[in-house]
């Protein structure tokens, strides 16, 4: 893979990175994405399992599909792509990741600054009390939903679903980075659902530098200043391997 001399030129100048994941990024983690040919979208309905009502509804068949989806984490790890992320931080004055993924891999690859814009699988809350429900005594295997052991009321998974509000603060900090920053990766996302897709226009907008990692073009693709086409796993540990020879080198 040729980068140009221009792009390792802003990488050479940059100290601040944000970088923007979406499920792209775990797909090779065995991970499936939402959207695209093997999606979790073409096969499930989102207003069924992934919101309030659908929770409300039928709380045991969502919190199950949730429970299934953490036992599908549990068994996969990070991949190269999250890895090249976290050794990025060695390079840079400031490596945030700010992900649209609930999967905790950016976590579980070592990152130290995680942004969770639509919450993390591993964590769960009471509806009511909205105390954190401990997920220690979480069998994977419970279908059942469980109650909270202070209010009795529903527990559920600490992510935001379709309509629900973004956590605020996570977003304000993510928009601040993002406006800051020098370079901003784009990773694995279609950049269709908002308000998550205004983090990186928010960054082009103020002046970053947009670089999209995806293996086929997307909605940012018309404003992305530089586009690598292929697997994450494949482009990121390419792209640390040139940061490591322009940082060490000055
Ligand atoms: N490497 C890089 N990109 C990849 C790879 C890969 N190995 N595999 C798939 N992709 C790309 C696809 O081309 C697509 O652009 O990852 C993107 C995945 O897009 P989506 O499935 O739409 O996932 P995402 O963009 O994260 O969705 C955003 O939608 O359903 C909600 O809350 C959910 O956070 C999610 C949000």
């Amino acid at each position: 893979m040729n980068f140009t001399d221009s792009f390792l030129k802003r990488i050479t100048n940059a100290e601040k990175i944000v970088v923007f994941t979406g499920a792209g990024i775990s797909a090779e983690s065995g991970i499936p994405t939402f959207r695209g040919k093997d999606g979790i979208w073409n096969k499930l309905k989102p207003e069924e399992l992934a919101s309030f009502n659908a929770f409300l509804k039928n709380p045991d068949m969502v919190w199950e599909w949730y429970q299934h989806r953490r036992s599908i984490i549990h068994e996969k790890s990070p991949n190269a792509a999250h890895y090249s992320i976290t050794e990025m931080e060695k390079y840079f004055d400031k490596v945030s990741v700010v992900t649209q993924n609930v999967d905790n891999l950016h976590r579980r690859a070592g990152n130290n600054n995680v942004y969770e814009l639509h919450g993390n699988i591993e964590r769960n809350y009471c509806i009511e009390c909205k105390r954190p429900y401990n997920d220690s005594g979480l069998e994977l295997e419970n279908k059942q939903v469980p109650k909270c052991d202070y209010c009795g009321g529903l527990i559920r998974p600490d992510v935001v679903w379709f309509g629900e509000v973004l956590p605020q603060d996570v977003f304000a900090e993510s928009e601040r980075l993002a406006a800051e920053s020098d370079i901003c990766f784009v990773i694995g996302t279609s950049a269709v659902v908002y308000p998550a897709a205004y983090i990186p226009l928010g960054a082009k907008q103020a002046g970053s530098c947009l670089v999209e990692i995806n293996i086929e073009e997307t909605e940012l693709s018309q404003i992305a200043d530089y586009s690598y086409f292929g697997a994450a796993g494949k482009i990121m540990p390419k792209i640390l391997d040139e940061i490591k020879k322009l940082k060490t080198s000055i």
